[in-house]
């Protein structure tokens, strides 16, 4: 397909594993909308990697948390590209007591994590329809295999990721758009997520990932239209087998322990 002519929308794109997305679509001349939140040095970007690998970008900055912006994002991107790959990359979770949260931070995670990842594939998905391939890819975690208490809400979102990108990827696999997810564990992708995993410990750092090999493996693999696609085979496949009254205080404890630090 001429990609010249037909866009990849990548959220959470300004920094971290969206950033690395962005990058390895270019580097194969692909044609890049970036999403993110304002102030984050988006126009910069953009016209960053359209120089570095000669290929068109536009950006879009919005706040993904509100379902208002998140409609009129669509429109605009419906109503002047053809889209062939959207990557729901943007995402946000963190730990704290449950008690200690407040109902923005919930929201937050809830708004951005679930809503805005169902509520852009719906509304972009007749334009996906409409071209010869497509492909969808959501980002969940391996978060996503255990419940985890002092995290709660953001493992109980990226379980909602990869069911739903499962079911619909059933649903569509008779037509032109393939749906894949992805289940990274941690990754060097900020100072503040470094820290966290320096609190963790030993089990922290043991799975660590380099976002750029992450993303440039995904887009490999969602080409090859893998649709679970594993960067960290051997936690997912301990993940799988460790039953959950080991696996639930197990990484419970992990994260008590940066809670502590
Ligand atoms: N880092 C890890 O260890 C790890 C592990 C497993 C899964 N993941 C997942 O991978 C994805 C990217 O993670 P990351 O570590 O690269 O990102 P990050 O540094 O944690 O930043 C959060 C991401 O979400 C976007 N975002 C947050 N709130 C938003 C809002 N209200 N509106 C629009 N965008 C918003 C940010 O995009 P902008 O800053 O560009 O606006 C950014 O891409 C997330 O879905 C995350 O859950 C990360």
């Amino acid at each position: 397909m001429n990609t010249k002519e037909s866009f990849a929308v990548v959220t959470g794109a300004s920094q971290g594993l969206g950033k690395a997305f962005v990058e390895s679509l270019a580097r194969k001349n692909i044609n890049v909308i970036l999403i993110s939140l304002p102030n984050q040095h988006l126009k910069e970007v953009s016209e960053a990697i359209s120089e570095k690998y000669n290929v068109k970008t536009y950006y879009y900055e919005v706040d993904l948390s509100i379902k208002e912006n998140v409609l009129q994002m669509t429109v605009w991107l419906n109503k002047l590209f053809d889209i062939h790959i959207l990557i729901n990359n943007a995402g946000l979770g963190g730990t704290k007591k449950f008690l200690d949260a407040s109902f923005g931070y919930i929201d937050n995670i809830l708004q951005v994590n679930v809503m805005a990842t169902s509520l852009i594939t719906h509304q972009l998905l007749p334009n996906l329809l409409k071209q010869p391939q497509a492909y969808i890819l959501n980002v969940s975690s391996m978060a996503a295999f255990s419940p985890i208490g002092f995290k709660t809400v953001y493992p109980a979102s990226k379980t909602f990721i990869h069911s739903f990108s499962r079911g619909l990827h059933e649903e569509l696999k008779d037509t032109n758009v393939f749906v894949s997810v992805v289940n990274p564990g941690a990754m060097k992708t900020n100072s503040d997520v470094c820290e966290r995993i320096e609190k963790q410990g030993f089990l922290g750092r043991l799975t660590l990932l380099d976002p750029n090999k992450v993303a440039s493996y995904c887009i490999d693999q969602l080409f090859k239209k893998d649709s679970v696609i594993m960067v960290n085979p051997i936690s997912w496949l301990v993940m799988k087998m460790l039953p959950i009254w080991i696996k639930l205080p197990l990484m419970t404890n992990a994260i008590r322990k940066e809670i502590e630090a």
